[in-house]
């Protein structure tokens, strides 16, 4: 798997609460998946507790078929039919699949498969508006909200427009709807424990336009890499240095990096 390029690539500083999003070519919307290995605990979480990962409302299931055709006509695989589109789409690939739909004048969640969340749940989120879900978000006035909303307004089709964000957790862990566990984990462990259990999470996400119903598709790839293993390549050190250094408190604080600033100092 890739790791280098990729941090360097986004570790342009410290975290961003900015909109970030850039066009890529269609083909790469969702392949190659470089996290495919994933899929096999993917599918068993689906199975295990379906209701804790998979919500959706009553309406959704026009835009969740769109979407789920739409994945597998691009991953070349077939989706199972016993059960609700989108799940059926999330266990063909690696990301986190979301629908949005406009009802009245809010972008509200309708549908969502979230196997890999970064601490929120697929039962918080469901039926919920962006505005909701961004709420906690320091972004200093700017508003957020209202230029996701415009872009979702707004973007046609073919383009995919993509953003990542990132941040650093306790052990390499996936499926952490809740990070308190990992947060307590990392405040009554010892410094030693650090290089093997410091992990950078990034999210990479995507969103693209449903042509038919105006429904707009949230994708969310998560790729955990060891962070002990990343800052031995001098140039990636650099700028997780800068990035982690150069964060304001009130970064800082969104992120709940507070128990592991002892460790990350320790490593660097
Ligand atoms: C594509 C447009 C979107 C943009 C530009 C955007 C932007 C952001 C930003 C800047 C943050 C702060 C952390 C970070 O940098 O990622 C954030 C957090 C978050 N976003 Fe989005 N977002 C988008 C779409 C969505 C959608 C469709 C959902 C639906 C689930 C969502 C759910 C969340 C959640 C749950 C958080 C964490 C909030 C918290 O900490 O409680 N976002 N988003």
């Amino acid at each position: 798997m890739e790791t280098q390029p990729h941090i360097l690539k986004n570790m342009n500083g410290p975290p961003q609460f900015n909109v970030g999003l850039k066009p890529i070519v269609l083909e790469n919307w969702l392949l190659p998946d470089d996290q495919v290995e994933w899929l096999k605990q993917k599918n068993l979480i689906l199975d295990k507790s379906p209701d804790e990962v998979f919500q959706a409302l009553a309406n959704s299931l026009a835009a969740q078929t769109e979407a789920a055709e739409l994945v597998a006509i691009t991953v070349g695989k077939q989706l199972q039919q016993n059960e609700p589109p989108l799940l059926a789409a999330s266990r063909l690939v690696s990301d986190d699949l979301i629908v949005m739909e406009k009802l009245g004048d809010i972008w509200q969640l309708t549908a969502l498969s979230l196997c890999s969340p970064t601490f929120f749940d697929a039962k918080y989120a469901v039926g919920n508006s962006l505005a909701l879900l961004h709420g906690p978000i320091p972004t200093g006035g700017f508003d957020l909200v209202g230029r996701i909303a415009r872009i979702f307004d707004s973007f046609a089709p073919d383009n995919v427009l993509e953003r990542f964000n990132w941040t650093v957790q306790w052990g390499a862990d996936k499926y952490t709807p809740n990070g308190q566990k990992l947060r307590d984990e990392a405040a009554s462990a010892s410094i030693a424990e650090a290089p093997k259990m410091l992990f950078e999470r990034v999210e990479r996400q995507t969103i693209r336009r449903l042509p038919k119903t105006g429904a707009v598709l949230f994708t969310i790839r998560v790729r955990l890499n060891n962070l002990f293993d990343i800052l031995q390549d001098p140039a990636a050190r650099a700028a997780f240095e800068n990035a982690w250094n150069d964060a304001p408190e009130n970064v800082r604080q969104y992120k709940k990096w507070q128990p592991l600033e002892r460790h990350v100092a320790a490593i660097l």
